[in-house]
């Protein structure tokens, strides 16, 4: 038996973004057609923290994963970050082991691809600005995810974190393709503005006011995950037709959801699968919801182990 190990680095090699996406969009209709058996996540406490542990496997495709997802509390302590993510992936064969993945570079590509498949499907063809609401790791998959798929010119950072925001912006403009990337002078002026608003944050509590989006936006949120926490207030929720990764899940951790007291129209594989519509109209507001699904780590890393395995990278280690 052998196992290939990937690294950060290794993954981020392997598999581009726009391939991220259409491996994630390739879950979501698997899932929305009822060809995935993905359990909900289960949640082993210690005395320290929590681990989840998230298994999923894709009949049509045959991917096959399960997660693993600590968070201590007491991590930075000890010099060690507050969340750590492991991937191992599995033969669905013969149920063997194949490889072995840094799970947090991996969650990053997977989340900012719903980002991406999202405003495939929602967004106007001619989106050219975007808010992008946090500067933190997620934030930047969603805007690299978004720029994927659409033409994006400006982008305005809103996080009050300054220094974070700052660091984005310089860090974007060195990427090809480069959108101009400046801090906004406040929530409202940033969503006033834009054609793709994008929430990324841990905030608990709204960070726009849904009154403010112009007609015609897309709003993307993939921060809270809680029933408690809200990062899209319930105006938002009034004036958009809101679409989600799975209805199970949003109603059960999505405060945007649960709180706003949502009537959710679709999920997104329902769209992908052609049994609801993308965006009907020039001025239709959406708003896609996405707590994260394990099946999107099962398609993205399985897709990465095969690139990997192309491009040769990562460590082959034989375990026997
Ligand atoms: N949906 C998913 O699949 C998925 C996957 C991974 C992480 N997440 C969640 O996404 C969120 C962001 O994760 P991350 O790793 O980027 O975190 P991070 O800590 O790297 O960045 C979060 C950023 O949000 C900013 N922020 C906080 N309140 C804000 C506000 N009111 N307005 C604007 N910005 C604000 C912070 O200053 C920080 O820069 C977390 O809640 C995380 O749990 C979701």
């Amino acid at each position: 038996m052998q196992i290939r190990v990937l690294t950060a680095t290794d993954i981020r090699s392997a598999l581009s973004m726009t391939a991220a996406i259409d491996a994630v969009a390739r879950a979501y209709a698997q899932l929305s057609a009822g060809k995935a058996t993905m359990p909900l996540r289960s949640r082993f406490h210690t005395d320290k923290g929590v681990t989840l542990l998230m298994p999923a496997h894709l009949h049509e495709s045959g991917d096959f994963a399960v997660k693993i997802v600590s968070v201590y509390g007491g991590n930075p302590e000890l010099g060690l970050p507050t969340v750590a993510a492991t991937v191992l992936v599995l033969d669905p064969q013969t149920g063997m082991p194949l490889a072995l993945m840094e799970g947090d570079s991996l969650t990053a590509l997977r989340t900012g691809a719903a980002g991406g498949v999202a405003a495939r499907y929602l967004a106007r063809k001619d989106a050219k600005t975007v808010a992008l609401f946090g500067a933190g790791v997620q934030a930047r998959a969603q805007l690299q995810a978004v720029m994927a798929v659409r033409r994006i010119a400006r982008v305005l950072i809103v996080d009050p974190f300054k220094a974070a925001a700052q660091r984005l912006a310089d860090d974007i403009s060195t990427w090809s393709g480069a959108p101009q990337a400046i801090l906004a002078d406040s929530p409202q002026a940033a969503v006033a503005q834009a054609d793709i608003v994008l929430a990324a944050t841990t905030a608990t509590t709204p960070l726009f006011d849904g009154n403010d989006l112009k007609p015609g936006t897309h709003v993307t949120g993939v921060g809270s995950f809680t029933p408690q926490m809200q990062e899209i207030d319930a105006h938002t929720i009034r004036r958009a037709r809101v679409v989600v990764d799975q209805r199970d899940a949003a109603m059960a951790e999505a405060g945007d959801i649960i709180i706003g007291k949502a009537v959710i129209d679709a999920e997104i594989g329902e769209i992908i699968n052609g049994d609801k519509p993308g965006r009907q109209s020039e001025t239709e507001i959406t708003f896609f919801k996405s707590v994260g699904l394990a099946v999107q780590d099962a398609v993205t890393a399985a897709a990465v182990l095969k690139a990997a395995e192309a491009k040769k990278l990562g460590t082959v280690i034989q375990m026997s």
